[in-house]
């Protein structure tokens, strides 16, 4: 009796291992392919008001993109939530990675907000 079941216990042992392996492998994978971003997931987490992003967009964005987001100093951003991701769009606005632009630090819900009014441009 012990003789029989046994290997039949070791297969399950291996199938078992096998499917661990593959779950763990497949979560490393796909924490490679979308890095966990507490910042982006507050953002998106939060119901944006494009009543509020617009007078954040005035008080901070409007120098240089125009007060109605037509562009100046800036380039225009009409239709810019139509060429760039949501991700692309947070990363521009918080990376300071293209000067004059400065780096922005909005709270999540301001950056929601921000995010609701670019959508309407
Ligand atoms: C000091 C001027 C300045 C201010 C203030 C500014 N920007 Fe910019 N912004 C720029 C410039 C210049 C670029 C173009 C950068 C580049 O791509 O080299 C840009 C690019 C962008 C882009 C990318 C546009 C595209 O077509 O890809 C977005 C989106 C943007 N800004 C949003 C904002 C928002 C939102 C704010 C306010 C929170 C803001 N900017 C404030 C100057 C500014």
């Amino acid at each position: 009796m012990q003789k029989a079941t046994l290997p039949l216990q070791r297969r399950f042992l291996v199938l078992l291992l096998s499917l661990v392996a593959l779950g763990w492998g497949g979560y490393l994978l796909l924490g490679q392919l979308s890095p966990p971003d507490p910042y982006a997931q507050a953002v998106f987490s939060a119901a944006g008001s494009a009543e509020r992003g617009q007078s954040i967009f005035e008080t901070n964005c409007g120098v240089c993109h125009g007060l109605r987001g037509q562009g100046n100093i800036g380039p225009s951003l009409y239709h810019v939530s139509k060429r760039k991701s949501t991700q692309a769009l947070i990363q521009q606005v918080v990376s300071g990675r293209t000067p004059p632009m400065p780096q922005f630090q909005p709270q999540p819900q301001e950056m929601a907000d921000l995010l609701s009014y670019l959508e309407t441009l």
